[in-house]
């Protein structure tokens, strides 16, 4: 199957790059931060999460965050919302597009969300139903899509049911993620085909963490098999607070530099995305874990 042509990338470093970050930031940095990458043409820019405060203290001001930033026109803002308490947060501050989280494991689901599996569809359903009578986009999430900080590795056929009662429930996309960033191009690609006999491909997005170093090569494989959405985190920032270890979602300044290497279209200014990097770990102390930032600003 030849290359897509185009691929979005989803950025869900104002929220998976920053929901485990130990140094606070301010409202104000994060709104600086998605206008940043909206300003760099990113289509899809995750901007925060309505989950409990004492879980994820660093996305309480999510509210604050959706209401400061400059909604640019095409660009989605999504945020998590596990269920109608956020979902209700999100739509008190105009939020258009909400995503349902699960899990292919059941440890993994009982940590994040403090529930099994099937309780959580239960929690996710009425979050889909009401966001359909509003007419709000909802995504959804599988995580432990490879592999499992707790349970090891994780069934395809398990991602398979989870993500297709996601499908069922009225989710657009289906996001795979491989939370502790263990995967490797081949089980990529046997897991995406196990997905993909129930979800057509154009419906499924990848979600690397690059904690062994292999999110690069798994794009890779999954665009050999007709995947066109792929999330990624600027700067590389990023972890889960209930997956010990992982380390940040691959960075978008490296994807992006893929993309355009392989001619693949994304609307992304790499020289813009860099700026946002740069500024975001200014803030926070850190140095851009994207090997494309180090190179093009030590130029
Ligand atoms: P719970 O304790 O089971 O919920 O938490 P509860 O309904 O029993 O409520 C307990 C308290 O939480 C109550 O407050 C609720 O009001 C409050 P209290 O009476 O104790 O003061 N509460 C909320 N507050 C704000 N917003 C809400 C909300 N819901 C309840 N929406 C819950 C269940 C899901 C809320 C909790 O477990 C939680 O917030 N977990 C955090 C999950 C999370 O954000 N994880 C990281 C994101 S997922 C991820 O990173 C993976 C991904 O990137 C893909 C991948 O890499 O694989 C997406
Ligand atoms: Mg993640």
């Amino acid at each position: 199957m030849p290359l897509p042509t185009k691929v979005k990338i989803v950025d869900v470093g104002p929220r998976d790059g920053l929901q485990n970050e130990a140094v606070p930031v301010s409202a104000a940095v994060k709104i600086k931060l998605v206008n940043m990458l909206s300003e760099a043409g990113l289509p899809v820019v995750e901007a925060g999460s309505f989950v409990s405060p004492k879980w994820v203290p660093q996305m309480a001001a999510s509210d604050e965050v959706m209401q400061g930033i400059t909604r640019k026109a095409g660009v989605d803002y999504p945020v998590l919302t596990p269920n109608m308490k956020g979902f209700e947060g999100a739509m008190a501050v105009g939020a258009e597009e909400v995503a349902i989280f699960g899990a292919a494991s059941e440890s993994f689901s009982q940590k994040n969300i403090n529930c099994s599996i099937s309780e959580s569809l239960e929690r996710f359903a009425p979050v889909a139903e009401a966001a359909k009578g509003k007419g709000i986009k909802v995504r959804g999430y599988v995580s432990c899509v490879v592999g499992c900080p707790y349970e090891g590795d994780i069934d395809a056929a398990k991602v398979a049911e989870v993500s297709k009662a996601l499908l069922d429930m009225g989710c657009y996309e289906i996001s795979l993620g491989d939370t502790v960033g263990v995967g490797t191009p081949g089980k990529v690609q046997a897991m995406l085909e196990a997905v993909a006999k129930v979800i057509p491909m154009d419906q499924l997005a990848v979600h690397f963490h690059d904690t062994y170093g292999q999110a690069l090569a798994n794009i890779y494989a999954a665009l050999q098999l007709g995947i066109s959405v792929v999330d990624s985190s600027v700067a590389g920032l990023g972890g889960c607070p209930y997956a010990k270890g992982a380390s940040g979602n691959v960075a978008t300044e490296d994807v992006v530099y893929m993309l355009n290497g392989l001619g693949i279209e994304t609307g992304v200014d790499l020289e813009k995305l860099v700026q946002a990097g740069l500024y975001i770990c200014g803030e926070i102390g850190k140095v851009p874990a994207s090997k494309v930032s180090n190179a093009l600003s030590a130029k």
